[in-house]
């Protein structure tokens, strides 16, 4: 049996060491993706006999495929006498290994069943596959121990692999993002034109380099571009006497999670989702963090289950520094937000966007949260979001993430002055255009 020494970069690793149903590398352009996974198959296809199906949306004709990246690596690697180039397919003379060549789309029975016996699927530029065609390829895919995997450059937020695989990815699925910065051999000339873009036009520069999809349409509150400022931010001054502050989003349905989110000033120093808590876990879990970080004052979510966990809290000695949170009541700007949620994310996306820097951790999912929901202004004149159910159906989760945070913009620094709101612990402080 032949052995192949080919070196895979290190992001792309997982190809050949762990084994999923699903593996999903996503990122901008020259990440290395195209070349890893050519790379990955031909060491595995080499090793031991596999069929190996390339695939699209459509193919007209080979030149549209992977055949020709296939056919420059087997030739870089010197595998010329091992594999046979066909006019479209390519067979390991050796062991019988076949790489062949596919569009979903061109589906007559046959077409579709010539991929059963498929070890290894290669999804490339997988961003275009249509919610139809991966509804096809996806159980047509069925050799025992198969596997997809799929490369892509996000287009739309949406796009129907990510939201079929990326947006709650389970145990059966691998999603790693790859960027130029993360290749070992990203050309110069390629690392420099990303560079350039960065300079020119920060939004096209995250779409084409980093991975995001393309910047979203004028109706979502928060931009993305600010989202990613925070998260990059390396240090940021907190203020001494800025409090902590603690928001806790309780789960509302069976399958949202709990979050919790620990913010001072500027700086958010801790974001953490629960799956599956009862009422009880949630309080005891926010008890336990409360006796660990001393917040100044803990704003829980009371629509829904988070009743409940207040309550709890309350009776077990907490009371003084819990505030009640109801998405649905009243602003205190009811001039300017047409309710508590709206004012609290409202008052987040100023925050974001201050001339001061401010801080989020690199939490997974943060980002899609923060740029989730959309915006309208009532008849009022009142700014408003969308409705919790509604970004829900979109998302296929709910912003959990985001509502914890929200959550510790629920009140300003002056409301705790002028209700001498403040025990003990951070009763002095200065205002720092940063709210609490
Ligand atoms: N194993 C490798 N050996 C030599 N060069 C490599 C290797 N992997 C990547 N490169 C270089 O990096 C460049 C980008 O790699 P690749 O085309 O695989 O990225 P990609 O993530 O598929 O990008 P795109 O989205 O632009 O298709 C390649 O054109 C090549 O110059
Ligand atoms: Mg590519």
């Amino acid at each position: 049996m032949q052995k192949l020494e080919i070196n895979i970069a290190e992001p792309f690793r997982e190809l050949l060491t762990v084994h999923k149903r699903y593996k999903l590398f996503y990122g901008g352009r020259a990440g290395g993706k195209s070349f890893a996974f050519a790379d990955a198959l031909l060491t595995l296809a080499t090793s031991r006999k596999l069929l190996i199906a390339c695939v699209r949306e459509v193919q007209n004709s080979i030149k549209d495929s992977v055949y020709k990246l296939i056919a420059d690596r087997i030739a870089y690697h010197n595998l010329n006498a091992t594999y046979r180039l066909y006019d479209d397919k390519i067979v390991n003379l050796t062991n019988g290994s076949k790489f062949i060549f596919k569009g979903i789309m061109e589906h007559n029975a046959q077409n579709i069943k010539s991929l059963e016996g498929v070890n290894i699927c290669w999804v490339e530029e997988a961003q275009k596959l249509s919610a139809h065609a991966w509804e096809i390829l996806n159980p047509t895919i069925r050799h025992t121990g198969s596997e997809i995997w799929l490369s892509m450059n996000r287009e739309e937020d949406m796009d129907p692999v990510w939201k079929a695989l990326a947006l709650k990815p389970d145990e059966d699925t691998l999603v790693r993002k790859v960027n130029f910065y993360d290749n070992p051999y990203c050309p110069l000339e390629m690392k420099k034109l990303a560079l350039k873009t960065k300079a020119e036009n920060f939004n096209e520069y995250l779409h084409i380099w980093e991975g995001e999809p393309r910047a979203e349409s004028a109706d979502n509150l928060i931009a993305r571009a600010d989202v990613y400022r925070a998260m990059n931010t390396v240090d940021v001054v907190v203020s001494g006497t800025s409090p902590l502050i603690m928001g806790v989003d309780v789960a509302r349905f069976g399958d949202d999670k709990t979050a919790i989110c620990l913010r001072a000033g500027r700086e958010v120093k801790l974001l953490e989702a629960y799956a599956k808590l009862d009422v009880v876990n949630v309080a005891h879990l926010v008890a336990g963090m409360i006796a660990k970080y001393y917040p100044a004052r803990v704003l829980i979510d009371v629509g829904g289950l988070g009743a409940g966990v207040y309550d709890v809290l309350s009776s077990d000695g907490f009371r003084e520094i819990l505030v009640p949170v109801n998405f649905g009541e009243r602003a205190e700007n009811a001039e300017r937000f047409v309710n508590r949620r709206a004012e609290m994310w409202g008052r987040l996306k100023e925050w974001l966007q201050s001339p001061l820097p401010v801080k989020l951790p690199k939490v997974d999912g943060l980002a899609e949260d923060l740029t989730a929901p959309k915006f309208s202004f009532d008849s009022l004149g009142r700014l408003q979001l969308e409705a919790k159910a509604e970004i829900k159906k979109r998302l296929g989760r709910s912003t959990d993430f985001g509502d914890a945070l929200a959550l510790t913009f629920a009140f300003l620094h002056e409301e705790y002055l002028l209700k001498n709101l403040l025990g003990q612990r951070n009763r002095e402080f200065i205002s720092d255009d940063v709210f609490v």
